[in-house]
């Protein structure tokens, strides 16, 4: 398993097949070749379940059937089919910590079900007719909504057509092993559990210390370990061939660790984010800060160490779905053949499980979006509104907006330079600006692709990348994120600059007659120093 790469493809951007401005599974099918010419091992596709869309799917109505706006179960079944045929598998993504509201659980819920309403956190309102507790969503605004006209209230961490499922009622973790089941019998072998840290709220709620976060209450405890080991052993963990990640939201190392060693039969990475919270002013996402370089390099040494040490593995990524551009924020578009292959090189020679995010692979980046009508995903127009409201003016909350906001990674794939990108014959969902610099037929995009190709071959090839441990290399040198990795006589040292200018490098002796394994910097030459010039990234292979 350590030898795979994972793609990550949002279909309903991926290519749209109709006409009608939305992508789709029949979209996937006809651009197969494309994904098999990256010869990536598996796909985790966003959901595409019926839903609402108010929070682009993550909003489940109904988790055994397709969207129609995405297709048909019979264009399921032909994708996955076609997709095997090529060795690629399917990892689908479950969101099991809260249904929609449209669900209908919840609706035989509000129809005064008593089954149904146990599957929910309803709670009457304290004793003053305030909410049961003081707990904020995660989208703004508080966590607790009326519950009907019944007086009490049900909770939603994320948006309030989002009810989050009481996990501690059996009924509801016999019904999460029921949907991966019924997913599993199709062939699905790869499962991307959505929120699965938060699924272990105490079942006595309680409020949150003033000036303290409620997320401290729910994320982690120790009970999410016991329903994950339920949930594996009766559902995915009987396939020895299966691919799980749980989306940890604030997770912590020794978590990360236990959640993945093998011997816990848990899941087999996590993602975290701390390393994308790097331009964060106080941990705050709706702030406008240039990164820091050196919290993010220490937190890859630190999440690379540490889990190396403690036997657990991760998901390697610098973008998803949730995420501003990597590119945008670490890098430089202007540079954009240099510091895509920086960023990929970083993660694809490291210890874990590169995903790659739909366009990454040709260099995309932010769109360059005017006003607020041109962004879609509720939670950038609610974080405005709270900006606004804290008294920034109107053009300081659209700049935070435009360099925060999710959309910036949801725009259209760009397949050429047309009006639409390629990606559809209508109007798009979400509007693409840049596609004139970068698409898969530009020149620069296609060098790219070839980059990653690369990486994806190497990690086949060589047992270093895929199994080798980690070790930081230069430290003390600025703008240098630099890594080890020893193997079974391998020996691979792996150099980035950061920087938009050159560095220096000190060689150690044992890889001043290395072989160059990979770079985007043709002309290096390794001796005792090495100048990286800027964006430059070199892999050195000793064996
Ligand atoms: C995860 C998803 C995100 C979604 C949230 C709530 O963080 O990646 O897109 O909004 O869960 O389901
Ligand atoms: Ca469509």
């Amino acid at each position: 398993m350590h030898n795979q790469v994972i793609y990550q493809l949002y279909p309903k951007s991926f290519y749209d097949s109709n006409g009608d401005g939305i992508g789709d599974l029949r979209g996937v099918i006809e651009k197969i070749d494309y994904l098999v010419s990256l010869n990536v091992d598996m796909i985790w596709f966003n959901p595409f379940f019926v839903s609402p869309q108010n929070d682009n799917g993550y909003d489940v109505a109904d988790y055994r059937a397709i969207d129609p706006r995405f297709g048909t179960m019979a264009d399921f079944d032909e994708l996955i089919a076609k997709l095997s045929e090529h060795h690629i598998g399917v990892m689908l993504d479950m969101v099991l910590n809260h249904t929609s509201t449209a669900h209908q659980w919840f609706q035989k819920a509000l129809a005064g079900d008593a089954k149904y309403q146990a599957y929910y956190y309803l709670r009457d309102p304290k004793p003053d007719g305030s909410l049961p507790t003081n707990w904020q969503s995660k989208f703004g605004g508080p966590a607790w909504s009326a519950f009907g006209n019944t007086g009490k209230y049900y909770l939603h961490l994320y948006d309030r057509t989002q009810a989050d499922l009481d996990w501690h009622n059996p009924e509801v973790r016999a019904e999460a092993a029921d949907i991966v089941n019924f997913w599993r019998a199709k062939g699905v072998r790869g499962f991307r559990f959505d929120v699965l840290n938060v699924i272990g709220k105490s079942d006595s709620l309680v409020d949150a210390e003033p000036g303290t976060e409620s997320k401290f209450l729910y994320t982690d405890t120790p009970i999410v370990q016991t329903y994950i080991k339920e949930l594996a052993a009766h559902s995915f963990g009987q396939d020895p061939d299966s691919v799980t990640v749980g989306e940890m939201s604030s997770t912590g190392l020794q978590q990360a660790v236990a959640y993945t060693k093998p011997e816990n039969h848990e899941l087999s990475m996590v993602f975290q984010f701390h390393h994308l919270k790097v331009d964060y002013v106080d941990g705050q996402k709706w702030t406008a800060m240039r990164y820091d370089f050196n919290a993010l390099r220490k937190l890859l040494h630190t999440w690379g160490t540490g889990m190396a040490q403690g036997g657990g593995w991760q998901a390697l990524f610098w973008n998803n779905h949730d995420q501003p551009r990597a590119i945008d924020r670490f890098a430089d578009p202007k540079q954009r053949y240099a510091s895509a292959t920086l960023l990929a090189a970083s993660i694809h020679l490291s210890r874990g499980t590169p995903y790659i995010y739909m366009g990454e692979e040709i260099g995309m980046s932010d769109p360059d979006y005017t006003g607020m009508n041109d962004y879609v995903d509720i939670e950038a127009h609610n974080a405005y509104n709270a900006l606004l409201a804290q008294g920034l003016s109107a053009h300081d909350a659209f700049a935070i907006v435009h360099a925060k906001a999710r959309d910036n990674s949801r725009t259209p794939m760009q397949w050429d330079d047309g009006a639409t990108a390629g990606f559809t014959t209508g109007t798009p969902w979400l509007k693409s600006t840049n596609q004139r610099v970068v698409n898969v037929e530009a020149a620069v995009s296609q060098r790219i692709f070839a980059f990653y190709q690369k990486l994806i071959a190497l990690r086949k090839q060589f047992n270093v990348i895929s199994e080798g441990d980690y070790q930081p290399f230069g430290e003390n040198i600025d703008w240098l994120y630099g890594y080890q990795r020893d193997f079974g006589g391998q020996h691979l040292l792996v150099l980035n600059n950061f920087a938009d200018h050159d560095i220096e490098i000190p060689i150690p002796s044992a890889f001043q007659k290395a072989q160059i394994l990979i770079t985007n910097e043709p002309s290096l030459n390794p001796a005792a120093t090495l100048t990286l010039p800027a964006y430059g990234t070199v892999a050195l292979l000793q064996q």
